[in-house]
């Protein structure tokens, strides 16, 4: 892991330039980042990532300049969504250039492009001056990461730079919608889809089963290794509290070997930005079972309340 300075930044753009991949942070998750336009790179994220190839990737851009390179058009519902909420959390999937790989889309002809806030994020696409491809940097699967060590712990023997950019400001992956061209939700993620909906409109919600479009409409994905359980942990026998561990929204429950609360308040926001960080937490504890709390589905609790199920689904 490198702190961020000027010398490693210019290590990672080095990196990035000779085809190799690096884990960086943006202001939602950990990125496992190659250059967008090399497929040779974008394929070492598949391997290292053991994810499965029709999974495409979002692609990250600095600026419009660089987006013109990706996506091919920018309709005016683009164009509302990218004014209010770029550089920021939101994905959208756009028409793409032929200067995308196939690999990148899994060979869709439409790309996910995103326009990160992060400093770091920022700093790389400026010093390579091209497009990004980068997906959450864990294994396929599994939790997200928020910190550069959750990064290390499982990706340390294949990625060579992991820059270390503190925990995630935000928490949660960003939110993806479909412009091709309805508009269409295919993630609840850091901007709430109410936020969306004052913009553009009423989205259209994609619906789970066939052939899922985002990884986050396969069964089981965002999982820790410890068995989890959706139940609110105040309702759960006390013989069965003992060794587990508790995720609630807010309030308290007692007997369980570990809890966390992920805001006092009971604040959607500040609860998204350490929900990953308190999976993380729990699941190095070695507990027998994570019980989870439901949130509300409205706000920040619809990401968390996307994942949640999933990452409660068995093997
Ligand atoms: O916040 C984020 O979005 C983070 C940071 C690193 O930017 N990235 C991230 O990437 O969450 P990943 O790979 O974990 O999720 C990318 C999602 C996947 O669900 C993928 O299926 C979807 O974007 N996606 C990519 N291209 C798509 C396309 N052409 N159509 C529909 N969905 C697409
Ligand atoms: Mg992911």
């Amino acid at each position: 892991m490198l702190q961020i300075t000027p010398e490693s930044i210019a290590r990672a753009v080095e990196v990035l330039q000779n085809g190799g991949v690096v884990a960086f942070p943006t202001e939602t998750v950990y990125g496992l980042g190659a250059l967008a336009f090399d497929r040779v790179a974008v394929a070492r994220i598949f391997d290292i990532k053991q994810r499965p190839s029709f999974d495409p990737l979002i692609v990250h851009v600095l600026d419009r300049a660089m987006l013109a390179g990706v996506a091919s058009e920018f309709s005016s519902t683009a164009e509302a969504l990218a004014q209010r909420f770029w550089p920021g959390p939101l994905t959208l999937v756009l028409p793409k250039t032929p200067a995308v790989p196939g690999l990148v889309t899994a060979g869709l002809p439409s790309v996910a492009v995103r326009m990160p806030s992060h400093p770091v994020a920022r700093a790389l696409l400026h010093g390579v001056g091209a497009p990004i491809a980068a997906p959450s940097a864990n294994r396929f699967g599994t939790l997200s990461p928020t910190r550069a060590e959750h990064v290390a712990r499982s990706l340390e023997a294949s990625v060579a730079v992991i820059l270390d950019g503190g925990p995630s400001l935000l928490g949660i992956e960003s939110t993806i919608v479909g412009l091709t061209p309805a508009p269409m939700l295919l993630r609840p993620g850091a901007i709430p889809v109410e936020s969306i909906e004052a913009v553009i409109g009423p989205l259209e919600r994609s619906r789970s089963g066939g052939r899922p479009s985002a990884p986050g409409q396969l069964a089981r994905h965002y999982a820790p290794r410890t068995p989890l359980r959706l139940v609110d942990p105040g309702s759960v026998p006390l013989s069965e509290r003992r060794n587990a561990g508790a995720l609630l929204l807010a309030g308290e429950v007692e007997g369980y070997q570990a809890l966390r609360v992920l805001s006092r308040r009971g604040d959607l926001c500040e609860a998204a930005a350490g929900f990953f960080e308190a999976l993380h937490a729990l699941d190095s504890l070695r507990l027998q079972r994570i019980d989870a709390q439901s949130m509300p589905a409205q706000g920040l609790g619809l990401a968390m309340m996307d994942r949640l199920p999933r990452a409660a689904l068995n093997r």
